[in-house]
């Protein structure tokens, strides 16, 4: 199977030229000015085609709390928003602690329509089966507070995990992110870290202000770069998440982290819960994240407040590196047919009614956003257009050893 994608225009070295480009197989056989036969043609129409976002860091709740979404909602949600590749998180019911457990998931992650791959839960006994795991992306290390039961607190077992893996994605908030690095030295591990959702100016400081600096790598999310904790008056538990927003200072030391290059990831952290649940008294953390990350972010650029390479790398580029994805992450040839296709000049609210998460509202609804996803590709195949889901089936990822 062969198309040719026409009239893209696509970052070449910070640039933005006018290419075509073959696929053939699922992969990217060709990006080229010729027009070579394909037996289906797609029209970008000049629009903006960047790499299929890859989004490490989502709930999608699979098994256990199929009520707020599954593979199959949040992928769909997921490729809406251009993101060709989602790594799930390990709190689901039961939490992804245990090889039986990964072996389930991947069974249920069978239906996702972009492609995905697993974060394996850590706790202070499963440390022989996170040697044992397989095709993971990460390990996850929950210091601070989250939804399910995953808390670690004792250094020696925090030493012994980083220890297990190459790479462990820590859930730190403020002080426990100055732990996670001085337990990094003090026992003088080698592998990476990953700090999810960094929020605040202190916390990115603990990260990035530490000789060891290169084997750790900072996240963000949208919602701590376009709210602060004055959103939390007008939408209450709908803005409340871990780690929660933090003041419009800190947002800055964010932005600031963005254009310095201490921060190496956007990631949506999708954290589906129904309305109802947050209505209650005791409402569960998390708001969802899929379908609006990147119209947030192509709005962000038509307000110049960041440029497409800047997206390209921290949605792209990065994570793939990062993870060590296989062949994803850049538009290049040979490498997979993950792409998307964005139309910067359109102009559209986001709306809950719209929306293809099971929890059907967002925290942005209402925002009028210049910048859209209007097609998404991936592993060749049209998955998304222009308001339309194609259910074809995705893939789990491979690593690079
Ligand atoms: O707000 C959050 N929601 N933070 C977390 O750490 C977990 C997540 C969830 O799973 O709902
Ligand atoms: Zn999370």
């Amino acid at each position: 199977m062969s198309t040719l994608i026409k009239n893209c225009r696509l970052l070449i070295k910070g640039k933005l030229f006018a290419k075509n480009i073959l696929i053939k197989n699922g992969k990217i056989a060709k990006i080229t000015n010729k027009e070579p036969k394909a037996e289906k043609v797609i029209d970008a129409k000049s629009n903006f085609v960047l790499p299929g976002l890859i989004d490490a860091h989502v709930h999608f709740r699979e098994p256990g709390m199929t009520h707020k979404e599954d593979f199959l909602s949040g992928s769909m949600a997921a490729a809406k928003g251009g993101i060709t590749t989602i790594l799930d998180m390990p709190n689901t019911i039961p939490p992804t602690t245990t090889l039986d457990a990964l072996e389930e998931k991947r069974r249920l992650a069978a239906k996702s329509i972009v492609n995905y791959g697993f974060n394996f839960g850590s706790t202070t006994e499963n440390i022989s089966d996170i040697k044992k795991a397989k095709n993971i992306a990460a390990v996850k290390l929950y210091m601070s507070y989250t939804t399910g039961d995953l808390i670690i607190r004792d250094f020696e077992a925090i030493s012994d995990i980083f220890k297990a893996s190459r790479t462990t994605i820590v859930h730190a908030e403020d002080d426990f992110v100055r732990d996670a690095v001085e337990i990094l030295i003090k026992n003088k591990i080698r592998n990476h870290v990953h700090f999810a959702h960094v929020s605040s100016e202190k916390e990115l400081q603990y990260a990035k202000s530490n000789k060891i600096k290169k084997q750790i790598s900072v996240e963000v999310t949208p919602h701590h770069l376009f709210m602060d904790s004055k959103d939390l008056q007008s939408l209450g538990a709908f803005a409340e998440m871990k780690p929660g927003l933090k003041t419009e200072r800190d947002q800055k030391a964010l932005w600031e982290g963005i254009a310095n290059g201490n921060v190496d990831t956007i990631a949506s952290d999708h954290a589906p819960h129904l309305k109802e649940e947050k209505e209650k008294a005791n409402y569960p953390f998390g708001v969802p994240g899929v379908e609006t990350m990147l119209p947030l972010l192509l709005d962000a650029f038509n307000n110049k407040k960041l440029d497409l390479s800047a997206i390209q790398k921290l949605c792209c580029e990065n994570p793939a590196k990062i993870f060590r994805i296989k062949n994803k992450g850049f538009l290049k040839e040979g490498y997979d047919a993950d792409l998307v296709i964005a139309d910067l000049e359109k102009r559209q609210a986001v709306r809950n009614d719209d929306l293809l998460t099971k929890c059907k509202w967002s925290p942005f609804e209402g925002k009028i956003l210049k910048g859209w996803p209007v097609m998404t590709i991936i592993n060749g195949n049209l998955v998304y257009d222009d308001g339309e889901i194609f259910d074809v089936k995705a893939k789990e990822v491979q690593y690079a050893r």
